[in-house]
């Protein structure tokens, strides 16, 4: 039947492409990247830590690795046992922040619950922090002032200037608090002039304050929590969610906090899980490396 004759035309939202963007981004870090060694006489280093084993800690590790040694970057994979003492792993941060061929460092999140994160993060010097969550670039972002940013809120405000997004004066919504994610997506969006408003586990009246939202970001990390209905039609949605799922043949994939099919119904833009914000996340963790390794051209 052709709907569009009876007005009944359902409409699909158009992609906003991490994957296409991330590859982009990789092109314009290996043109610095082959610009600066000779100057530098070495690669860009990334030093990335992950301790025990969980399998979606050890994907998204080898996933970061992959893409150093894609763009020209040297990275130092680090592993260590569940069972290692925070003390050990501080000496180890202390020698790579000390270590002139090591530009960023990044301690893969979440640790086991002996290990003090927020202790290992701030030991990080914060001109290495890759990933943008020692306090000092985390209170450079609350001030406006420059700084290494977070990668998966820097990688969706990249995704969102890309499409031409309008962001001043738009009501923007953030489900989420996290400190990797949610607060510091909110600062970015205010940075750029919207309205913002953060929703989390205990917020009332969730879709009232969805459907609100011109630019829809979701952070939640439970899989189908934004359905079409809690959506304002034309709004942009990022869906951060990266949560995975075994189908009844006993087949996992990925899906994120979005209904994808019913929201793509009504949005104007959307996201796809995977290759939205996942691929822009790890593109941002490079960018954040090769700026350090400009920064150290200067010293
Ligand atoms: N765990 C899940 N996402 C991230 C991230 O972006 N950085 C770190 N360090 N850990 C994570």
């Amino acid at each position: 039947m052709n709907f569009s004759k009876i007005g009944m035309e359902t409409k699909t939202a158009k992609l906003l492409d991490g994957k296409a963007l991330a590859e982009k981004i990789h092109q314009e870090l290996i043109d610095t990247i082959t610009e600066l060694q000779p100057l530098k006489g070495r690669p860009p280093g990334l030093a990335v830590l992950m301790v025990g084993d969980n399998p979606a800690s050890a994907a998204y590790v080898r996933n970061k690795e992959r893409a150093c040694a894609k763009v020209g970057i040297a990275s130092a994979g680090k592993h260590f046992p569940t069972e290692v003492n925070g003390r050990e792993l501080e000496a180890v941060i202390q020698a790579l922040n000390e270590d002139e061929r090591v530009d960023g460092i990044l301690v893969q999140l979440p640790l086991p619950s002996h290990l003090d994160a927020v202790r290992l993060l701030n030991t990080i010097a914060p001109e290495k922090d890759a990933d943008g969550l020692h306090p000092v670039n985390m209170g450079r972002l609350m001030r406006g002032e420059l700084g290494l940013r977070s990668c998966t809120p820097a990688g969706v405000m990249r995704l969102l200037q890309e499409y031409d997004i309008p962001l001043k004066g738009k009501q923007a919504v953030v489900l989420g608090r996290s400190i990797l994610v949610g607060k510091p997506q909110a600062l970015m969006l205010l940075e750029a002039d919207a309205t913002v408003t953060i929703a989390h586990s205990k917020s009332e009246n969730l879709a009232t304050i969805t459907k609100n939202a011109d630019i829809l970001i979701a952070a939640v990390g439970r899989n189908g929590l934004i359905t079409a209905d809690m959506v304002k039609q034309g709004a942009v949605v990022v869906d951060v969610g990266m949560n995975r799922v075994t189908d009844q043949g006993g087949n996992s994939r990925l899906v994120g906090d979005v209904d994808f099919e019913s929201v793509a119904s009504v949005a104007e833009f959307i996201t796809p899980v995977p290759g939205g914000v996942g691929p822009m996340t790890v593109a941002m963790l490079l960018q954040n490396t090769v700026t350090s390794y400009k920064r150290f051209l200067k010293s």
